[in-house]
């Protein structure tokens, strides 16, 4: 058996399990899709959104890059942004990061990765705002893990000076965005930071003049 079979050997018991212990389950999620979150979140693949929160298909709207960034040019992001807002009308937007995470580490750094130097410069910009505080802690653990707390702050300031986010603020008061901390050590998330519908901004230049259309 080639290794990649496993995958599609362990859907078919898992699809089989599903429909046993509960025979609507495809036919309702065929029918609607209505979840109430937006995880943004790192590609590691040892930070599975749904594993790790015990939710279900449905109920959480994924997006994942490196680093989970959110980046005001990324027509991806943007999409997925829109589309969760506005369509689906999500609740809660979650940016969840996690310590030891390899996007941050490279970042902080001084090698050239090619291509990807151009999507880690969005952190090193985090690191340039916040150097002062980073630099003074005394190991390089601290101070790696210190940006990654940081960059999600960041991340959530960029969601909400984006004009999906506040538009959905002025005509639903939602919706709420969370920035989350994952730690590989022991599997718990630790809330970070939360921006609530209607908050200032760090500087009013972000926020956008809505009238009515
Ligand atoms: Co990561």
């Amino acid at each position: 058996m080639k290794e990649y079979e496993k995958l599609l050997i362990q859907n078919k018991a898992w699809a089989r399990q599903q429909a046993d212990a509960d025979p609507g389950y495809f036919q309702r999620l065929v029918d609607v899709q209505t979840p109430k979150y937006l995880w943004i979140g790192c590609s590691d693949s040892r930070v599975p959104p749904d594993k790790i929160t015990q939710t279900q298909p449905g109920e959480i709207f994924i997006h994942r890059n490196i680093a989970n960034l959110v980046v005001h040019t990324d027509l991806n992001l943007l999409s997925v942004l829109q589309y969760a807002v506005e369509v689906l009308k999500v609740e809660h937007i979650i940016v969840c990061g996690h310590y030891g995470c390899g996007g941050v580490k490279a970042a902080m750094s001084n090698k050239d990765l090619g291509i990807i130097n151009k999507w880690l410069r969005n952190i090193k910009d985090v690191y340039r705002y916040h150097q002062d505080e980073i630099d003074v802690l005394p190991n390089e653990d601290d101070r790696l893990n210190r940006l990654i707390e940081l960059n999600i702050s960041e991340q959530i300031m960029n969601l909400a000076k984006t004009s999906i986010v506040q538009r959905a603020w002025k005509d639903r008061k939602a919706p709420y965005l969370h920035g989350w901390v994952y730690s590989l050590n022991n599997g718990i998330i630790l809330p970070i930071c939360e921006i609530k519908p209607g908050d200032r901004l760090d500087h009013s230049i972000y926020e956008y003049d809505l009238n009515e259309d």
